[in-house]
C-alpha cells in the first residue's frame, strides 16, 4: 500500500510542477503568477478542490506522446470566495504555453457544466498561446465546445474572465461572451490576429501592447471592463466584483448589513452649478447617494460621457448608469449607448436593480456618429432599458433633453419611480436652440435681434427649463431636494423589492445589434 500511496503522491507533486521549474521561473520573471498560485490566491484559504489533475492529452503527432504533463495546461476545480461557491479554471502557461488541446477544453467544459447544474459563477483565468498547434481541428472543436457553453450560461450564471497573459485568435471569443473581462496591465494582450499578420495584411506596424494591451481595450475598444496593475490586483478585483453579484439568475445579490442614520446628505446641494452650461462631476452625486466607499466602476476609461458601475444602497446591490457632464457634456453617443446598454442587460439578467442619474443634453451630432450607426446604438440602450424588468428608478439632476430624455429610463419606457431635482430641465432642447428655431421670424424682424433672442430664450427657459411641466403630467413622480435623494432612493428601492413583471411570451426579442 505504501508504494501505491507514494505513486499517487509523486504524480500529484509532478502535476504541481506544471511544465517544470525552469518554465515556472520564466513565468515569475515576467511578473506573472503560475496558474495554481493564481487559483490559491483567488479562493478562500483551503477551499480549492482540484478536478482532473491527472488528465493528459491524447496527441501522438510530432512526438507529442513523449511530452505529457499532468493537468494538460489548465488547473480546474471549485472553491469559495468569501464563503460563496465558485468554479474556476486557470490556464497554465508553463505547459505548452497554456495552449488549448481537446482534453484541456474538456476540463474547462466539465467545470462549466457543473456550474450550470449547481448555479454558481464561473471564473476563467486566461493565459494561453491559443489553439494547441499540434492538435489541429480537435483543438478548434474544443474552443467551440467552450463557446457554446458560454452562450448557454449567459444570463444564467455570472461568468468572469481575467486575461493574465496572451489571449489570441479564436481564444478571444470565450472571454468576449462572458459578462466581464479584467485585463492585467503590461502582461496581457488580446487580439484576433497578432502584429505579424496585421503587418502582412494592412502594412501597419504595431506592437502587441498597442494592438491589444490592457489600456487599448480599456480605453479604445471597450473589450476590457477593467484593468488591474498586476496579477494579485486583478484577482482582488474579481473578488470585489463578485460581491455585487448573485450566484445565478434565480437569486438576489446578498444584502449587506446597513446602519441607519446617514440618509440626509447636505453635500448633494452644492454640486449642480447655477449656470446650466457649466460641467460638474457626476461621481460626486453618486458618492453623495450610495453607502460610503461602495462604488465599483465598470468601463471607467471607456466612453467616459456615461458612468456605469455597481454600488450599495442601504446594503442592497444596485447598478448605476449616469450621464457624466464632465465629458462631452454627458451626451449619448455610439460608445456610451453600447456601454450602458450592455450594463443594463447584465443587471436585468441578474436581478440587480437599476438607478439612472440623468443630465443629458441629447445625442452627439456629426457625420462620425451618424455613419457609425448612432441610430442603431442609441436604440440598443432604449431597447435594453425598455426591456428591463428589475426595479428601475431615475433621478434627473439637470438636463433631460429631446429623445435622450425618453431613453434615459423615462417613465414612458417602464421606469418605476422618477425623481427630479429642482435644477432639472426637461425639454425638447436647450432654451437657446429652441428659441432660434421657433422664434426665428420674430428675431429676424426685431430691431435688435440679439436682445430679442435673449428675451425669447428667457421666456422659453422660464416655461420649460424646470421639472414642473413634467411633474404636472405625472412624467415625474416627485420633485425632491438634492439632500433628500438618498433617503428617497432607499425607500423607493425597498418599496420595489418584490417587483415582478412577466415579459411577453416569445422566443427572444430582436435587440438592434
Ligand atoms: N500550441 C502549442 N504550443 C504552444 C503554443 C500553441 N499555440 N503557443 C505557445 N506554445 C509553446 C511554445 O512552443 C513554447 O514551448 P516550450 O516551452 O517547450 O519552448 C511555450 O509554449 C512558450 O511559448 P513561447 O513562444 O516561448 O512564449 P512567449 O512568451 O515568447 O510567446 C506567444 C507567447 C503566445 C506569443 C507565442 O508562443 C505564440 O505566438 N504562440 C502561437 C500563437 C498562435 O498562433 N496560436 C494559434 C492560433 S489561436
Amino acid at each position: 500500500m505504501d508504494s501505491k500511496i507514494k505513486t499517487l503522491q509523486d504524480k500529484i507533486a509532478e502535476a504541481h510542477l506544471g511544465g517544470g521549474i525552469k518554465r515556472i521561473e520564466k513565468q515569475h520573471e515576467k511578473k506573472k503568477l503560475t496558474a495554481r498560485e493564481r487559483v490559491l490566491y483567488l479562493l478562500d484559504e483551503g477551499s480549492f478542490e482540484e478536478m482532473g489533475i491527472l488528465v493528459t492529452h491524447r496527441t501522438k503527432d510530432f512526438g507529442m506522446d513523449k511530452e505529457l504533463y499532468y493537468g494538460d495546461g489548465v488547473v480546474t476545480g471549485y472553491g469559495t470566495i468569501n464563503g460563496r461557491l465558485v468554479y474556476v479554471y486557470a490556464q497554465d502557461f508553463t505547459v505548452f504555453g497554456g495552449a488549448l488541446s481537446e482534453t484541456h477544453a474538456e476540463k474547462i467544459c466539465k467545470v462549466m457544466d457543473l456550474a450550470m447544474k449547481v448555479g454558481a459563477p464561473v471564473i476563467g483565468l486566461n493565459d494561453s498561446g491559443g489553439a494547441r498547434i499540434q492538435e489541429g481541428v480537435r483543438s478548434l472543436g474544443g474552443y467551440a465546445d467552450i463557446f457554446y457553453r458560454n452562450v448557454q450560461a449567459s444570463g444564467v450564471i455570472p461568468q468572469i474572465s481575467a486575461i493574465m497573459g496572451p489571449c489570441a485568435g479564436g481564444a478571444v471569443y470565450s472571454p468576449a461572451m462572458t459578462d466581464f473581462i479584467i485585463m492585467v496591465e503590461e502582461t496581457s494582450y488580446m487580439f484576433v490576429t497578432g502584429p505579424n499578420v496585421v503587418k502582412t495584411v494592412t502594412n501597419e506596424e504595431v506592437t502587441s501592447e498597442e494592438l491589444g494591451g490592457a489600456s487599448t481595450h480599456a480605453v479604445k475598444s471597450g473589450v476590457a471592463h477593467k484593468t488591474s496593475a498586476n496579477d494579485a490586483a486583478c484577482l482582488d478585483d474579481i473578488k470585489k466584483l463578485l460581491d455585487y453579484l448573485p450566484q445565478n439568475n434565480t437569486q438576489l445579490p446578498e444584502l449587506k448589513p446597513y446602519v441607519l442614520g446617514d440618509e440626509i446628505r447636505e453635500e448633494l446641494c452644492g454640486i449642480v452649478p447655477d449656470n446650466p452650461n457649466k460641467p460638474y462631476d457626476m461621481h460626486e452625486v453618486i458618492k453623495g447617494i450610495i453607502d460610503s466607499d461602495t462604488f465599483y466602476e465598470i468601463h471607467k476609461d471607456y466612453a467616459e460621457n456615461i458612468i456605469t458601475g455597481f454600488a450599495r444602497l442601504g446594503g442592497r446591490s444596485v447598478g448605476i448608469i449616469a450621464n457624466q457632464p464632465m465629458f462631452l457634456a454627458g451626451v449619448l453617443g455610439v460608445k456610451s449607448s453600447r456601454k450602458a446598454a450592455r450594463f443594463t442587460r447584465f443587471c436585468d439578467a441578474f436581478n440587480i436593480p437599476l438607478l439612472v442619474l440623468v443630465d443629458v443634453p441629447g445625442f452627439l451630432p456629426g457625420t462620425d456618429q451618424e455613419w457609425n450607426g448612432i441610430i442603431m446604438h442609441g436604440a440598443k440602450l432604449l431597447y435594453a432599458l425598455s426591456e428591463a424588468t428589475v426595479p428601475r428608478v431615475t433621478v434627473i439632476t439637470r438636463k433631460a433633453y429631446g429623445g435622450a430624455y425618453d431613453v434615459m429610463n423615462s417613465k414612458h419606457i417602464g421606469a418605476d419611480f422618477n425623481f427630479a431635482w429642482p435644477s432639472a430641465e426637461i425639454a425638447v432642447m436647450g432654451a437657446k436652440g429652441a428659441s432660434e428655431i421657433i422664434f426665428r421670424r420674430e428675431i429676424a424682424e426685431a430691431d435688435d435681434p440679439v436682445a430679442k433672442l435673449k428675451e425669447k430664450e428667457t421666456e422659453y427657459a422660464e416655461k420649460f427649463a424646470n421639472p414642473y411641466r413634467a411633474a404636472r403630467r405625472g412624467f415625474i413622480d416627485e420633485v425632491i431636494l438634492p439632500q433628500d435623494t438618498r433617503r428617497k432612493l432607499l425607500k423607493a428601492f425597498a418599496m420595489l423589492e418584490k417587483k415582478h413583471v412577466e415579459p411577453p411570451k416569445r422566443k427572444h426579442g430582436n435587440i438592434p445589434l
